[in-house]
């Protein structure tokens, strides 16, 4: 069975958390596609040739989850030459055999616009920081800022920005637990399921 799920939306909205329970309860592979533009990010040297020679060593960093590597993602993903060698790889895993959970900002844009199910996870900024700063600590309105920061960046980007895609379902977890957004999600997924 090919079957892709396109989990879109900005950080810290908990794409993460419901991608990888909506993974574990059909059984499809996962894909955080954030981690292929942290390792970039980290990597230094030429950002395209970075790209182009990512390893499992590098997606393997400690240091990966970190604000620095965040806003350093943030920056090497407005580069086109970036996006284009990362663009096959998050392809072939969308598309191979077996179900697959990507997340990231152009899955259902860009990477898989054919995706069965597109959901577009969001939350306000001040949640999202909020939710941040209990995760990394540090100081609150530095973290909220830094979340404005690259909201602004993934949006306003000419390449592949940040939007819903049109027949995407959004969920808005300002105000929901983790469990209701999972719920939510999977609910989507399932009832595409029946229809396949
Ligand atoms: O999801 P994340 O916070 O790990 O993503 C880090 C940065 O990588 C994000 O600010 C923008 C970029 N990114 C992207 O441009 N496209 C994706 N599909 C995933 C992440």
């Amino acid at each position: 069975m090919i079957f892709t799920v396109a989990i879109d939306g900005p950080a810290a909205a908990g794409k993460g958390t419901i991608s990888r329970a909506v993974a574990d309860r059909f059984g499809f592979r996962h894909l955080d596609t954030g981690l292929l533009y942290r390792a970039v990010g980290m990597k230094g040297g030429d950002p395209g040739e970075a790209a182009r020679s990512l390893t499992p060593e590098d997606l393997g960093r400690g240091d990966l989850r970190t604000l620095e590597a965040g806003q350093a993602a943030s920056r090497v993903a407005a580069l086109p030459e970036v996006r284009a060698a990362l663009v096959e790889f998050q392809r072939r895993f969308a598309r191979g055999e077996g179900g697959a959970v990507l997340d990231g900002r152009d899955i259902g844009t860009v990477i898989c616009p054919e995706a069965e199910v597109k959901l577009y996870v969001t939350a306000s900024p001040e949640v999202r920081a909020h939710r941040r700063w209990l995760e990394l600590g540090g100081d609150e309105a530095q973290v909220l800022a830094e979340v404005r920061e690259r909201d602004a960046r993934d949006m306003g980007r000419a390449d592949a920005p940040l939007r819903p895609a049109s027949d995407a379902v959004l969920i808005d977890t300002s105000r929901m637990t983790i469990d209701e957004a999972v719920a939510a999600a999977v609910a989507v997924v399932e009832a595409r399921l029946v229809g396949t």
